[in-house]
């Protein structure tokens, strides 16, 4: 089943265009890698369909058009994101960073299990659950940004970069934890990664974005398997 269906996507800042009509869908289930350079666009794409800039053209979640539904109203939907760089409250507690993450449900005790749920996943940020998120590291920042965003409970994570300037066992660690709550609670996941390599292993479906638009797109066997593709966008 299509959970996201992204057709005709254009966005950009003020009069710049960057995205010139980005086809993308994520299927229950999947994880979904997006690739590209520098300023490709994926950043924008990611901001695009969590509503957080302006956009146009044709974005569903779970059958519904959500092109003109509000950040707040995409995150009850069930769409949560994990913005690039490191997005937490620098000067909550991670504990706060947490239960900030769970704004949009109605409070109760599910949500203190929710945390204890979470600070079992991240053994980590259990030890270091009243310290801010500021004074965390940078790998730790990353953990608490992504338990945070699990705390709407969404059905698709956004996933911008979660690697970003992570040391390479740390990285594995979070995408090992990305792997199992795709596979154990179907999490589907919307994933933009530089690192091609260690991306495409759990991909279901990559796409290659290219100045604004989608420029190849398959499993990663077949776009690894296109020597041109390997060489241009991959890097091996
Ligand atoms: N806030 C902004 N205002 C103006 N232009 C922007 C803004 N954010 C991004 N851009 C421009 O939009 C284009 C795409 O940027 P985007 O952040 O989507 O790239 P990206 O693919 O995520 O790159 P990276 O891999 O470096 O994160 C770039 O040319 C960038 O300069
Ligand atoms: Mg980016």
């Amino acid at each position: 089943m299509t959970l996201l269906r992204v057709q005709g996507l254009t966005a950009g800042y003020g009069p710049v265009r960057v995205l010139q009509g980005i086809d993308l869908e994520v299927n229950e289930g999947e994880i979904v890698v997006m690739l590209g350079a520098n300023g490709a666009g994926k950043t924008t794409t990611i901001r695009a369909i969590s509503g957080t800039i302006p956009r146009a053209g044709v974005v569903e979640f779970d059958g519904h058009g959500i092109v003109k539904a509000t950040p707040d109203s995409i995150v009850r939907k069930g769409v949560a994101q994990v913005p690039q760089g490191r997005g937490t409250f620098p000067e909550l507690t991670v504990e706060d960073n947490l239960r900030a993450g769970a704004y949009v449900r109605r409070r109760g005790s599910d949500v203190a299990a929710d945390i204890d749920k979470w600070f079992a996943v991240f053994p980590r940020l259990a030890e270091r659950r009243e310290q801010k998120a500021g004074s965390l590291s940078g790998g730790e920042q990353q953990m608490v940004a992504i338990a945070r965003a699990l705390m709407s409970r969404p059905r698709l994570l956004l996933c911008d970069e979660p690697s970003l300037g992570l040391a390479p066992l740390i990285t594995k660690e979070l995408f090992e934890v990305i792997a199992r709550l795709n596979r154990e609670e179907g999490l589907s996941v919307l994933l933009v990664e530089q690192n091609a390599n260690l991306a495409m292993h759990m991909a279901s479906r990559v796409y290659l974005l290219e100045a604004g638009i989608v420029v190849a797109t398959g499993s990663a066997e077949e776009l690894s398997a296109d020597d041109t593709i390997r060489k241009a966008y991959l890097g091996f």
